[in-house]
């Protein structure tokens, strides 16, 4: 269970509820630099994972992804301080997986895509 702390903040996540959430959520669709590593034809877009999982995970927990395909669910995770297993039938889809959980090693990567994850607009230079 998911407590509400005082002003709207969840006291175990960090997730700041400013206001009701409401059923359905408005969201930037996937921008060009989440695509970097590599195509998957229904990739998620990197916010909308991380506030699944900050709605629903403390940090630490493990999370399986089952259909990880191109592994927004681990990048997700991993930005989010949770641990993480992915599993994917294509190969090429775990390369991509593999790729972007590589490219957020990078301190500065990290804390640009943990800060893209977070805000509710995020500007990239070379991207939507
Ligand atoms: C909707 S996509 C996941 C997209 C992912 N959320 C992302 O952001 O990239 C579903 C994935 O499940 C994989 N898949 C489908 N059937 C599978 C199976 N039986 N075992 C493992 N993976 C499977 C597909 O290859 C595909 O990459």
């Amino acid at each position: 269970m998911i407590s509400q702390g005082k002003g709207g903040a969840n006291t175990q996540s960090g997730l700041r509820f400013e206001k009701q959430m409401k059923d359905v959520w408005q969201l930037p669709s996937i921008a060009v630099w989440e695509k970097k590593c590599g195509k998957h034809p229904t990739q998620k877009p990197l916010k909308l994972l991380s506030r699944i999982i900050l709605a629903s995970t403390i940090e630490d927990q493990w999370i399986l992804d089952p259909f990880t395909g191109s592994s927004t669910t681990g990048v997700a995770s991993k930005l989010l301080n949770r641990r993480f297993v992915g599993i994917d039938k294509e190969l090429d889809y775990l390369n991509i997986s593999l790729s972007r959980l590589k490219e957020i090693e990078n301190k500065e990567t990290f804390n640009l895509y943990l800060s893209a994850s977070r805000q509710p607009t995020f500007n990239f230079p070379n991207g939507t």
